[in-house]
């Protein structure tokens, strides 16, 4: 059965629950030695934290933490990774209440007491434990026309391409996205209006519209221009705070708002 501080934790912002908030499964300061970390076990919505000591180490990351549970205390444990170098994108969780990619993060830096908490990631489905489901992510980077449509086929010559237009520096200002869900965990306005597109899929909207190489300016400033669009930011930047890569999600909705207005007005 679910406690009522689980459910707290699980559903509450994290402007209600600051990261110095550990959950209540977390009772005493650790050892010099030792890491007391709750971790989130369950599925969907049914689940509790299970507590767990875990030796500290020099330079551990959260993955390393609960990678060391999964192997040491419990191997029914799931979870997600792959690269372990910040490339993948697919290790992000709450940490403490606050989205990271666990790979990267040093307990070190968001734990000085030594007590994580680590749940599933925040405005995603929970699948089992630690995994969210990513499809509904994913599916508005479709909804937002967030996908490249080609301007040229495979027939067609080299066609060169400027780097120093302004367009190709705001491309490349919002393209290193790694698809890692952190900034959509971090946003209030996804958390309350679901069909909100989030972050990450009007980020590379906006970076699709600066790209010549793409071919559906119109067809996207259609689709981020609509019910859950751009203009649902409140330009509170907790995603640009969030984002491992250091993007600006923020910026690029803005863009989208300037882009979607000026066409109202002027007609292009
Ligand atoms: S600035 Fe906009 S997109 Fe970013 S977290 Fe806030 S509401 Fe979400
Ligand atoms: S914009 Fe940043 S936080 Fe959001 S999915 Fe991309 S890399 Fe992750
Ligand atoms: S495991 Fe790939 S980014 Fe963390």
């Amino acid at each position: 059965m679910q406690s009522f501080r689980s459910l707290l934790y699980r559903f509450s912002t994290m402007t209600t629950l600051p990261s110095s908030a550990p959950d209540s499964t977390v009772t005493k300061k650790p050892t010099r030695d030792v890491l007391l970390v709750s971790i989130w076990r369950g599925e969907a919505d049914e689940g509790d934290f299970e507590a767990h000591s875990v030796p500290a180490h020099d330079n551990q990351t959260v993955l390393d933490v609960v990678s060391w549970v999964q192997q040491h205390a419990d191997p029914t444990l799931s979870y997600r990774f792959a690269c372990r170098v910040g490339m993948c994108g697919s290790c992000a969780m709450m940490v403490n209440g606050e989205p990271r990619w666990t790979c990267r993060t040093h307990v070190s830096k968001v734990a000085d007491d030594g007590a994580l908490t680590v749940a599933p990631l925040r405005n995603l489905p929970v699948i089992k434990d630690l995994v969210v489901d990513m499809d509904p992510f994913f599916d508005k980077w479709v909804a937002a026309q967030a996908v490249h449509h080609p301007s040229h086929s495979r027939a067609d010559p080299m066609q060169p391409v400027s780097t120093q237009t302004p367009e190709r520096i705001s491309a490349n200002e919002a393209i290193e996205c790694i698809n890692c869900a952190v900034c959509y965990a971090a946003c209030d306005t996804v958390a309350n209006q679901p069909d909100y597109l989030g972050p990450a899929a009007l980020n590379r909207a906006w970076a699709l519209i600066n790209d010549e190489k793409d071919a559906a300016r119109q067809e996207i400033l259609d689709a981020v221009s609509g019910t859950g669009g751009c203009h649902n930011c409140h330009s509170q930047g907790g995603c640009a705070h969030y984002c491992p890569n250091e993007l600006n999600p923020m910026a690029s909705v803005a863009g989208l708002k300037r882009a979607t207005a000026m066409r109202f007005f002027k007609g292009r």
